[in-house]
């Protein structure tokens, strides 16, 4: 695809003998905000871990701006402009909101010296309403504040391509709100952003277009209201979704 950010050819992730991605080909083009979606234990985790180089792809290729990084490891791609944020929260507990920040901005190389380095974490830490916390242990955040601390951290390393991997789950209806606040500002600002959601209220307000795993394959598509409409999607995710619902799950 010309324009392309990120090519995924034939990409698959094995674990033991089960294939949590399954051949997934598809692009990203540059400034595009793309949607992941998919029921759990779909792949869409192992999908960022296989593009980040945590968990390397077992088989097929990917290539960042025109350079192959299957085979590199997680540190590099971070180096070239890759980041993203954990499901699961995870800071640095003992470390404050700053040098949780600032440790991001080492790792992947975007800041020369440490001076540096905190120059930038605090330009991230304002930039995601964060600021006020910089000096306060990251355990002391609510939940929310967590998941703007994972945002304020993998922006400190500069990225080109920023993956979201459910930044909103657990999040009150304003803090949703304030969360896609932000991510329309990083793409404002010319990130590219592939965004792992299962709230479809965000899916639907921030994707130009969706694409869907099942069993860690791609299963779908295209523009999202089209995607969101289509049998084979409605039957592997929606349905399953709205069944558990009824079922009493939480959804
Ligand atoms: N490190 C691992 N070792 C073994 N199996 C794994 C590992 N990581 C993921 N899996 C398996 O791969 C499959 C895909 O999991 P993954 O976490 O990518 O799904 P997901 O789409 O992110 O789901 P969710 O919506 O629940 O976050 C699951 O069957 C999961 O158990
Ligand atoms: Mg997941």
């Amino acid at each position: 695809m010309r324009g392309a950010l990120l090519e995924l050819e034939g990409v698959e992730r094995r674990f033991g003998g089960l294939k949590a991605v399954d051949g997934v080909t598809v692009s990203i083009a540059r400034g595009e905000i793309i949607g992941l979606i998919g029921p759990n234990g779909a792949g869409k985790t192992t999908l960022i871990n296989t593009i980040t180089g945590v968990h390397p792809a077992t088989a097929g290729r990917i290539v960042f701006e025109g350079r192959d990084i299957t085979r590199l490891k997680p540190h590099v791609i971070a180096g070239l402009g890759l980041a993203r944020t954990f499901q699961i929260v995870q800071p640095f507990p003992a470390m404050t909101v700053l040098e949780n920040v600032t440790a991001g901005a080492l790792f992947a190389g975007g800041a020369p010296t440490m001076k540096a380095a905190q120059e930038a974490a605090m330009e991230r830490l304002e930039f995601t309403g964060l600021a006020a916390h910089a000096s306060k242990p990251a355990s002391t955040l609510t939940l929310a504040q967590r998941k703007r601390l994972e945002l304020a951290k993998s922006l400190a390393m500069k990225p080109r391509l920023l993956m979201l991997d459910e930044v909103n789950a657990g999040l009150n209806s304003s803090e949703v709100d304030d969360a896609l606040d932000i991510i329309r500002r990083i793409a404002a600002s010319g990130v590219t952003i592939l965004v792992v959601e299962h709230l479809m209220k965000v899916v639907l307000s921030v994707s130009q277009r969706i694409i869907v795993l099942h069993h860690g394959q791609l299963i779908a598509e295209g523009e999202p209201k089209a995607v969101l409409s289509s049998p084979a999607v409605i039957e592997a995710y929606l349905g399953s979704r709205y069944a558990d619902r009824i079922a009493g799950g939480a959804g």
